[in-house]
């Protein structure tokens, strides 16, 4: 015998373990006009940063993803595994050798300024705004639309200006003229507080660094009544004095919206105390309970919860008829990184099921967040050291067939009780498909097997019911008729179930 290192105990090198992690999980803000501070796009990048991306990665803040994967997944999850954190900091403890570089990936192509959506239906463009402050800084802007009908937002891709400062851009809409008047008032591009705050009729979405497009399924969309303005209000991090921004939105509409249309809900349905008053002492931490009774059963796509400098910790579930349902757990909160979490199918919640949420504060000088030296008591109230205690959801009215929607393409929920993995796990080729597909898989010679081609909306489009003993499924299925979009198959035997998301183009 020639050979007997031990493979596992070698150490693992940039080449052949580590720049797929990283070009994976971190170049998509590490990148030169991203929003990260500085690039990991080649291993002397890596090498120049490697103290404090082992920290980083050790501390679980980076990828920056702060709810507990345990608690709940969710769609385009952010998250290290254990064995990616292990090879890491084996090969940072190691001296982080290079290995052969021709074994290194290709570092990924960025386009930052690309529209990734099919059709750009409007663009929200801020008129450019220099930055006059060096502190963090708010400011709303008006865009005008001249919409003669009512339009359905099935998606929103956003382009922060100032990447690296733009901390998050909100967009609402105003039906009034309160919002034009105040912009008018301040000669520069947009206003802030100085001047008022703008009244806005519909909050629509926001938007934070990383965050992908906001998409609905087709047909969902966020009701646009004609005639109004819309207002990005954006938060401007630290740094940008002098800079020039110029952040804008693409809108994608629903075509030819129907009366099937289905009209998308964002807001807020837990905000504030199931009791009492949001009151923090200083020098204390303070948890609150909230508590909400859905009257009627709703689809929820996703959550954010939100509080600001003073959280600590947020977690959020519902119970039903003796049911207790995970929603998200934030167990480190980080004001600098909330957002919408998306669930990977629609959740629907009954109606009658109590939402309730359990949210602590740390107002001691202990937190290295808190705004005030030495604390001071602390309110509810709408500025950054004010603090608040809300649920955000996006959801829509409950339609038979919306808990089988799936909104993350990477998941396939597959509940086969095989005990070999080979079985019930099937594949859709060529995908995306245009004319045909096949599908394609093995199962353990069943007497059943139903196939069904399920629309986006949750409808049957095809039915193939197998009634033989079938160890194999090898099936051509035609969506030639069918208009582009998303689509799912369901293999349903007496062993379980499958469901696989696939594209029409
Ligand atoms: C969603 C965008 C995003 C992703 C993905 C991301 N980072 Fe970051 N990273 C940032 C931003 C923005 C900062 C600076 C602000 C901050 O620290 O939050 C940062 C800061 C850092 C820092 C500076 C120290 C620190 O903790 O603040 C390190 C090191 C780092 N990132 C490493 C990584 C590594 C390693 C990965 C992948 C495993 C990664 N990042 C993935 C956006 C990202």
């Amino acid at each position: 015998m020639i050979c007997c290192t031990n493979l596992f105990s070698q150490t693992p090198t940039w080449s052949e373990s580590i720049a797929s992690i990283i070009y994976n999980n971190c170049s998509s803000c590490h990148h030169d006009g991203g929003i990260a501070p500085f690039a990991l796009m080649s291993y002397v990048d890596a090498v120049d940063n490697h103290h404090e991306i082992l920290d980083a990665v050790i501390e679980k803040e980076m990828p920056p993803w702060p709810a507990d994967p345990e608690y709940r997944h969710f769609k385009d999850e952010a998250v290290l595994s254990e064995d990616e954190i292990n090879l890491i900091t084996e090969w940072i403890n190691n001296e982080a050798p290079e290995g052969d570089p021709d074994l290194a990936p290709a570092p990924p192509e960025f386009i930052d300024s690309g529209s990734l959506l099919d059709t750009i239906d409007f663009t929200v463009q801020i008129e450019p705004y220099t930055l006059q402050y060096d502190e963090d800084e708010y400011r709303y802007f008006v865009i005008h639309t001249d919409f003669t009908e009512t339009v359905y937002v099935n998606k929103i891709e956003v382009f922060a200006g100032l990447p690296s400062i733009v901390h998050h851009a909100d967009i609402y809409y105003d039906e009034s003229d309160e919002s034009a008047t105040l912009d008018l008032l301040d000669p520069l591009s947009g206003f802030n507080g100085n001047t008022g705050y703008p009244s806005v009729d519909y909050y629509m979405n926001a938007w934070q660094p990383g965050g992908n497009i906001a998409s609905y399924p087709d047909n969902w969309g966020i009701e646009v009544p004609p005639g109004v303005d819309f207002v990005v209000e954006i938060h401007y991090g630290p740094g940008g004095i002098g800079l020039i921004d110029s952040t804008k939105m693409h809108l994608q509409f629903i075509k030819d919206p129907g009366d099937d249309v289905r009209p998308v809900y964002v807001g807020w349905l837990l905000n504030g105390p199931a009791t009492g008053s949001l009151i923090i002492p200083a020098n204390e931490i303070v948890t609150f309970e909230q508590e909400y009774t859905l009257p009627v059963k709703k689809s929820f796509i996703s959550i954010c919860p939100h509080m600001h400098l003073l959280g600590k910790s947020y977690k959020v579930w519902y119970e039903h008829d003796g049911d207790s349902v995970n929603l998200i757990n934030i167990p480190q909160w980080d004001f600098h990184w909330q957002k919408y979490y998306t669930f990977q199918t629609v959740q629907v919640i009954p109606g009658g099921a109590k939402i309730k949420a359990v949210a602590t504060y740390d107002n001691t000088s202990g937190n290295p967040e808190n705004p005030n030296d030495p604390p001071i008591t602390i309110y509810n109230g709408p500025t950054t050291k004010d603090e608040m205690l809300m649920t955000y959801f996006i959801y829509t009215n409950y339609k038979s067939g919306d808990e089988d929607i799936i909104l993350d393409s990477t998941y396939v929920n597959s509940v086969f009780n095989y005990e070999d993995a080979e079985a019930g796990t099937f594949n859709v080729y060529p995908n995306p498909a245009t004319d045909n597909f096949i599908i394609h898989g093995n199962l353990f010679n069943e007497t059943t097997v139903s196939i069904r081609l399920i629309n986006s909306s949750g409808q049957v489009l095809q039915k193939k019911n197998i009634l033989e003993n079938v160890s194999a499924i090898n099936e051509n299925m035609n969506i030639k008729n069918y208009p582009a979009g998303v689509y799912f198959i369901d293999i349903i035997s007496q062993q379980g179930r499958s469901r696989i998301m696939f594209e029409k183009i």
